[in-house]
């Protein structure tokens, strides 16, 4: 089996085993829609979507909607969620929309997955409109738990997990044509637990993170087309 093949079929099983517990829920993914504050009518791609946990709360801001995933149990799961969406079982490698036609694109999570990440980068700059804006979620290499698990050989093969430290994210977005306008740390490991004190957190505020950026468990970057 290809390596294509084999992390298909990582994703195939997971989704159908554990597609609850294996991602954050919805509310999770309102910070990304925060930063890119979206219009109503505009159109966003999510890339590698998953089961639509970004979409879904995308949905209260009445936008049009796509998502495309290289799992076919993933894309079953999230059109069932959002059953309006135009949801595709594909390669991010290649992307099956015109130039030139979303306003956002997202992709949390799922950029070290793929393969060819400069190939998956390069058909979302070319289908983003000219003003469009990006927001990715990326791994951090240099956190404690990062570096234990490739200590212990944790790190997960098969489902082909990566990480790359701060300046090597910036400078690979930066050389496949990205302008960066903002990186903020990862919210979700504080407001993971804050959310049981608190039920009226804000899932959107971005706070400043304690920790300095370069250790932030994951980074999310905001960025526009150079
Ligand atoms: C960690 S999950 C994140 C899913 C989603 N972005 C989320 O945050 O809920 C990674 C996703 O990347 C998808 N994926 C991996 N390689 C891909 C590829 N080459 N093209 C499209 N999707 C891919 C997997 O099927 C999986 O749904």
């Amino acid at each position: 089996m290809d390596q294509q093949a084999q992390i298909k079929e990582w994703f195939e099983k997971t989704y159908s085993k554990n597609s609850k517990s294996y991602l954050r829920p919805p509310v999770a993914y309102e910070v990304f829609l925060g930063l890119l504050n979206p219009k109503k009518g505009q159109k966003i791609l999510d890339v590698a979507c998953g089961p639509g946990h970004l979409l879904i709360p995308a949905q209260s801001y009445e936008l049009q909607l796509f998502g495309i995933d290289i799992s076919q149990n993933a894309i079953d799961l999230a059109g069932k969620a959002l059953p309006e969406a135009d949801l595709r079982t594909g390669n991010a490698e290649v992307l099956p929309y015109p130039d030139n036609y979303f306003d956002h694109i997202t992709c949390i999570g799922s950029l070290e997955r793929i393969i060819d990440m400069k190939k998956a980068l390069q058909e979302q700059l070319r289908v983003a409109a000219p003003e469009a804006r990006f927001c990715y979620m990326v791994r951090n290499n240099r956190t404690l738990s990062w570096r234990i698990k490739k200590s212990l050989g944790f790190i997960n093969k098969k489902g082909h997990q990566g990480a790359k430290g701060l300046e090597t994210w910036t400078s690979l977005f930066q050389e496949q044509g990205f302008q960066i306008e903002r990186i903020v740390p990862d919210q979700w490991p504080g407001k993971r637990f804050q959310r049981w004190i608190n039920p009226w957190i804000n899932y959107k505020k971005i706070k400043p993170g304690i920790i300095p950026l370069r250790y932030a468990y994951e980074f999310i970057f905001i960025m526009k087309k150079a």
